[in-house]
């Protein structure tokens, strides 16, 4: 339902985590938005001015590499400079007191583990990862303009950007992780994200059954919004160490 995000419901979920001994937090595209990264969704949202499926499947890599590669390039050169916002650092303080604490992101910026926090599952990969077609394997790779194409070092072979496009699967094991953790979660945390994109927008609905509190942090309503225990509609950067103060005070 949604909720007025006052002190009596902040306080709520405050204390709920205070007694938890196992939380997990979905964060999405909005937890960057205060850090000047863009949203996927809404008015100015990337896929207004962009096609996905030129830009963000394998179909589209191997049909014009250079294309996907100015893009993600673009987007690197845009996110390097940012720097993690009051979200981000909300959440690697409230890790350090919670035993069974796992973050999830679907976000592929980096800002999480610049903030502090310690493993977060990178569920859509990483902007600054790179993997082989040929040979598979993986590297780090922050350069700025990336060299277009890159190639291996390992092979010799195209490089691709490590993120997961659309119609890919995700790491099998990443999600037996996630799903182990959603069957014993006491609270769960959904922050800035739509909901639309599977399968993270129904790990919700697992944590629900486990019976969890579970409880979204948003800017605007979304298609979920009536289902969570709580919702609190306003900026991530706001609410969220606004919670965390109540946790640790
Ligand atoms: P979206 O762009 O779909 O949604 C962003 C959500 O954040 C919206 O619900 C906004 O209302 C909310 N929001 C914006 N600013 C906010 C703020 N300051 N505080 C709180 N909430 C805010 O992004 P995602 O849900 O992350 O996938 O999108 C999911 C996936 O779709 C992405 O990981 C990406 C994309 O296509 C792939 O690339 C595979």
């Amino acid at each position: 339902m949604i909720q007025i995000c006052n002190t009596d419901s902040i306080q709520h979920v405050a204390d709920k985590l205070r007694s938890s001994s196992s939380v997990v937090v979905l964060t999405g595209a909005g937890i960057s938005q205060e850090s000047g990264v863009p949203t996927f969704r809404g008015k100015e949202g990337l896929w207004k001015n962009f096609r996905s499926e030129d830009l963000a499947t394998l179909e589209a890599f191997e049909r014009d590499p250079v294309l996907v590669w100015q893009w993600y390039d673009w987007r690197r050169s845009l996110i390097k400079p940012l720097k993690p916002n009051p979200a981000h650092y909300a959440l690697a303080e409230l890790e350090k007191g919670i035993q069974d604490f796992t973050l999830v992101t679907q976000n592929v910026d980096g800002l999480h583990r610049v903030a502090g926090s310690k493993n977060p599952i990178e569920m859509h990969g990483t902007l600054w990862g790179v993997r082989c077609m040929q040979c598979n394997k993986r590297f780090e790779n922050r350069e700025v303009p990336i060299k277009i194409l890159p190639e291996c070092e390992s092979c010799g072979g195209l490089l691709r950007p490590d993120v997961v496009w659309f119609g890919e699967p995700i790491d099998a094991e990443i999600l037996h992780a996630i799903y182990r953790c959603l069957e014993k979660v006491q609270v769960m945390l959904v922050v800035g994200t739509s909901g639309m994109v599977q399968p993270a927008a129904s790990f919700s609905l697992v944590a629900k059954r486990a019976g969890a509190l579970v409880v979204e942090i948003n800017r605007s309503e979304t298609p979920q919004s009536g289902f969570f225990d709580f919702s609190f509609q306003g900026k991530a950067g706001e609410i969220l160490p606004k919670l965390v103060q109540y946790v640790t005070q």
